[in-house]
C-alpha cells in the first residue's frame, strides 16, 4: 500500500539506496539523467501534440507545483519524465491501448534499478499508472496528484489551445465544424477539430484538479482559454 504520509513527501527527503542508506547528490543526478535519456528514446517516433516537448513542460510544471505541495521531488521528477512513455504505443493503435498502464509496465525495469527506497520506486510506478485517471487507478499519493495536475495544466491555457489545433492538424481535421454537434462527433477522427477538443474535453479539466496549487493555476489557464474560444467563434462567424 502506497503512503504519502511521513517522510515520503518531504522536500528534503534524501535519496535512499535499497539498503536504506542515503545516496549522494551526484549519484542522484546521474540516476535522473539516466531516467531522462531512457524516456527521451521512447519518443523517437512520437507525434507533435503528445511528443517529448510535452514531457519537458510537465517536468517544469512539476518543479513549480511540487515544492508548493511538499512532494518528494526525487519521486516526482522521475515520474514526470516517465509518465507518457507509453503514449507512442497508444497513438500507434488509435487509442486501443491505455498509455498509462503500458507506460507503467515499460518503466518497471528502469525504476527498480534506481537508487531509491522500494516505497519511492513503487510510488513512481503508481504516478505513471494513475496520471491519466479516468475510472481506475486514482492518484493516491501527493506526488501522483501533482503529476496529474501538471499533466492536465499542459492541456489547457495558451499551450492547451495550441496543442488542440496541432492534434486536429495531425488528424487532418478542420479548425471548427459548425455543422456538427461537437458532443456527438468521434475522437481520433477528422471531426476532432480544435474547437471540439475544447468543447468536449478541455473546458472540463479545471474541475478535475487535485491539488491546491494545481487548482489555482488551472483557474487562470481556463479563463484565458475561454476568452480565446469566445473570440475564435466570433471571428469564425465573421462578427469581429
Ligand atoms: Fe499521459
Ligand atoms: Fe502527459
Amino acid at each position: 500500500m502506497l503512503s504519502h504520509k511521513k517522510g515520503l513527501n518531504s522536500k528534503s527527503d534524501p535519496l535512499k539506496r535499497s539498503d536504506g542508506q542515503p545516496t549522494d547528490r551526484k549519484v542522484a543526478e546521474q540516476a535522473l539523467a539516466r531516467v531522462k535519456a531512457f524516456a527521451r528514446r521512447c519518443f523517437d517516433k512520437a507525434s507533435g501534440s503528445h511528443g517529448w516537448d510535452h514531457t519537458l513542460r510537465v517536468f517544469r510544471l512539476c518543479e513549480m507545483l511540487g515544492p508548493a505541495e511538499n512532494a518528494d521531488m526525487n519521486v516526482l521528477r522521475a515520474a514526470a519524465y516517465l509518465h507518457d512513455i507509453g503514449r507512442p504505443v497508444q497513438d500507434a493503435c488509435d487509442g486501443a491501448v491505455c498509455h498509462a498502464a503500458k507506460g507503467a509496465q515499460m518503466a518497471e525495469p528502469m525504476v527498480y534499478s534506481l537508487p531509491l527506497s522500494n516505497e519511492q520506486q513503487q510510488n513512481i510506478i503508481h504516478c505513471i499508472r494513475s496520471h491519466r485517471f479516468r475510472n481506475h487507478h486514482k492518484p493516491a499519493t501527493i506526488e501522483a496528484r501533482v503529476l496529474f495536475d501538471a499533466d492536465k495544466l499542459d492541456a489547457i491555457g495558451a499551450v492547451g489551445v495550441a496543442r488542440a489545433f496541432l492534434f486536429a492538424g495531425e488528424l487532418g481535421a478542420r479548425l471548427h465544424n459548425p455543422d456538427l454537434d461537437a458532443e456527438k462527433t468521434r475522437p481520433y477522427s477528422v471531426d476532432d477539430t480544435g474547437y471540439r477538443e475544447f468543447k468536449v474535453k478541455l473546458c472540463k479539466i479545471k474541475a478535475r484538479m487535485l491539488t491546491t496549487a494545481g487548482r489555482k493555476w488551472a483557474r487562470a489557464r481556463h479563463a484565458f482559454m475561454e476568452d480565446f474560444f469566445n473570440r475564435f467563434l466570433a471571428e469564425y462567424e465573421g462578427k469581429r
